[in-house]
This record gives C-alpha cells, sequence and structure tokens, in this order.
C-alpha cells in the first residue's frame, strides 16, 4: 500500500485529498495543512518555500513514498527545490493544470484565478511558456479574498451572499476572450458552483490530472511499506484543528478522527506526531 504525503496551507488540498480517495482509496495518506499559517498567498517567495521544505522533512521522515503539493502558491514557490531535496516523487497542482486546460479549451485562450502570491510569482505563466505552442495563450488573475474566506470558513454567510459578490468582483475583470478557466487555487474547486454563475464557460480543476500524474507515479515505483495493509488518513494541522474538522467533516461527509496538532515551525525537533 502506497503511504501519500499531502499538503496545503489549509482545507484547500482536501479538493485534491478527496480526488486521490476516490482513484486510490486503498493507502495511507498525511495530509498536512499549514492554517497557522494560511494564507500562502500573502506571503512571500522565499517564505513560502520555507515552509513548504519544513513539512517536506515531515512528510519524509513518516516515510512516504510520493509528496502530493496540493496548493499552487506553494508548488510555484517551493517545486523545484523540493524535488532537489528529496528522493522521492514530488508532484505538484501548475503543470497538470496547464495540461487539463489546453486540452479543453476550443479558442486557446486560457486564463487562471489565483493567489495574489502565485500571480506575483507567475506560477502558471511561467510553466506555460515552457509547455504550452506559441499560439495559445494564458491570462492570470490573482484574487486576494476568496482564499482567507474559505480558509476563516465565511463561504456560507447570509446564504453564499458574500462569496457571491466577492467571485463577481473577480470575475467581471476576466475578457471575454477567455473560453477556458483554470481553478489555480485548491480552496476555490470548494466555491466552484458560485464561480459557474458567473464565468459560463469551461472551469478547470487541475485536481483530476494531478491524481493521473500520481498514478503515473505509482506505475514506477514500489511502496516503501509493503506490510501496513491499514488504509487511513490521518491530519495534522499547525493551527486550529477545531475550524479544520469542522470543514473537513461537511466537505469529506465523513468524520475526522485521526487529526493531531503540530507546528513544525516552531518545534524544530519534533519531525514525528503521535499516531493514537
Ligand atoms: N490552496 C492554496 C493554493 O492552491 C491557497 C493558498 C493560500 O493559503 O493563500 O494556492
Amino acid at each position: 500500500m502506497y503511504k501519500i504525503g499531502i499538503f496545503d496551507s489549509g482545507v484547500g488540498g482536501l479538493t485534491v485529498l478527496k480526488e486521490i480517495q476516490d482513484v486510490v482509496p486503498s493507502s495511507h495518506i498525511i495530509y498536512y495543512g499549514d492554517n497557522g499559517n494560511a494564507p500562502y498567498g500573502d506571503k512571500t517567495e522565499v517564505e513560502i518555500k520555507e515552509l513548504c521544505l519544513k513539512i517536506g522533512d515531515f512528510l519524509y521522515e513518516n516515510e512516504v513514498d510520493v509528496i502530493v503539493i496540493a496548493c499552487n502558491t506553494a508548488t510555484a514557490a517551493s517545486i523545484k527545490a523540493m524535488k532537489n531535496k528529496f528522493p522521492i516523487p514530488v508532484i505538484g497542482v501548475i503543470e497538470p493544470g496547464i495540461r487539463a486546460a489546453l486540452e479543453v479549451t476550443q479558442n486557446k485562450n486560457i486564463g487562471v484565478i489565483l493567489t495574489p502570491a502565485s500571480a506575483k510569482m507567475g506560477a502558471y505563466k511561467n510553466v506555460f511558456d515552457v509547455i504550452a505552442p506559441k499560439t495559445y495563450s494564458l491570462t492570470e488573475k490573482g484574487c486576494k479574498l476568496i482564499c482567507p474566506m474559505i480558509e476563516n470558513g465565511w463561504e456560507d454567510y447570509y446564504g453564499n451572499y458574500l462569496t457571491d459578490e466577492i467571485i463577481k468582483l473577480y470575475i467581471e475583470q476576466i475578457s471575454s476572450e477567455i473560453d477556458t478557466l483554470i481553478l489555480g487555487c485548491t480552496h476555490y474547486p470548494i466555491v466552484e458552483k458560485n464561480i459557474a454563475k458567473y464565468f459560463k464557460k469551461k472551469i478547470v480543476n487541475p485536481a483530476n490530472e494531478t491524481v493521473n500524474e500520481l498514478l503515473k507515479e505509482f506505475s514506477m515505483i514500489k511502496p516503501k511499506n509493503v506490510i501496513n495493509n491499514d488504509a487511513k488518513v490521518e491530519f495534522i494541522v499547525s493551527g486550529d484543528s477545531k475550524k479544520f474538522i469542522d470543514f473537513a467533516e461537511k466537505f469529506l461527509g465523513e468524520k475526522i478522527e485521526n487529526i493531531y496538532e503540530l507546528d513544525l515551525h516552531k518545534k524544530d525537533k519534533e519531525l514525528f506526531y503521535n499516531v493514537i
């Protein structure tokens, strides 16, 4: 059985976890939600990379077979450094997102909504310029308010009024030329139905293609831990576990029991959590 390490700045990576669970139900997943440091989208590239490498150390020390960076901002800031540092596959969400959009677009004009930090790093643009044919174009739109709203659990407030207003604000700024919109932050699929009210063309969630990439890696590596056949998900959060549980139970539709609070960024030496 494969042991998969997944991380995000908070609850956004659950949108990727859900896809992974659907496709690889018999796996042992360690999910690290760095909600004590969310949002990553307001941090600098250097700060984000440092946080990610610590999380990578933690997952690697806990013997995962593969690390999935279930966060676009973290992928942009750290995937090169993570791949250099850890001798196991490291998968991000950006390249899969672009590949999926290239398949779907009809007029070759792709848009991506993402966090301010991702936009500042040119998270999608940098990869797009390398992998997309020159006749395709990509436009990035940084959205400061969507991720913090979800991380604070406000997306249902006033019957979605707040969510709709915030999303409308950003979608109205997107050119009508764009026929395909990538959800370039793993928090955004949580409010996809609200986004779909204002963007009526194709919407791409990079999570699906990310899972395909994971399956490709699995075809090339053997699990380190062949005896363990106890499929489970363990959640570790750096901040408020109560808030995380409330959201995760609602989103995943199951009881969250294996959850631990561990702020890796404060406790330098403590790389292992206690499995009860
Ligand atoms: N889920 C993260 C992403 O995909 C959100 C980052 C944040 O914490 O701002 O970019």
